[in-house]
């Protein structure tokens, strides 16, 4: 078990597609392990393999209310319906946080750990991760979905975490930009 370094914006992996796992082996399993214990290092809700360097389609997990950490290989958004305002954060955009839309509600299927195909549908804070992670997985960052710049804001390290907290309009870095 390793803590691994989290790159952040802009690094051109955070850009690439990743590639489907062809069987989860102990190589497989050991970066997912590695991956969980750097998501809960740095206090994260998500990773998604790419975040660490490696182009393998593996995500991991930690709900706020689960003990356990989920981890997904080959993960896939099958479906998805409706459409709502959420606030987000990343791990490899530290110090911004973002207003976006995502589903009501999604389908997902992935393999898991013990090499068994799941299949459930999700909302809340689990269908918003996933589609972050696997988002992640397809080179595509939360800020891609913002639909105005005013929507992209700093937090200092302690807001960090904490939703609709006093945060200021800021300079957005030329990479975060959208079009
Ligand atoms: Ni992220």
């Amino acid at each position: 078990m390793s803590i691994l370094p989290i790159l952040e914006v802009p690094h051109p992996i955070l850009r690439k597609k990743a590639k489907r796992v062809r069987s989860n082996t102990k190589k497989e399993l050991t970066l997912a392990y590695d991956m969980v214990d750097t998501m809960r290092e740095a206090g994260g809700v998500g990773l998604a393999a790419n975040q660490v360097g490696e182009l393998w389609r593996i995500i991991v997990l930690q709900m706020p209310d689960e003990e356990e950490s989920r981890i997904y290989f080959n993960p896939a958004i099958i479906k998805t319906s409706g459409s709502r305002e959420v606030e987000e954060g990343c791990l490899s955009l530290p110090g911004y946080r973002g207003i976006i839309n995502r589903s009501v509600w999604i389908k997902f299927q992935g393999l898991d750990h013990t090499n068994h195909v799941v299949k459930f549908e999700a909302e809340n804070l689990l269908s918003q991760a996933l589609e972050h992670e696997v988002d992640h997985l397809n080179g595509i960052l939360y800020s891609d979905h913002l639909t105005e710049h005013r929507n992209l804001y700093t937090v200092t390290q302690e807001d960090e975490g904490l939703a609709e907290q006093d945060v200021k309009s800021a300079e957005i870095p030329t990479s975060l930009k959208i079009d």
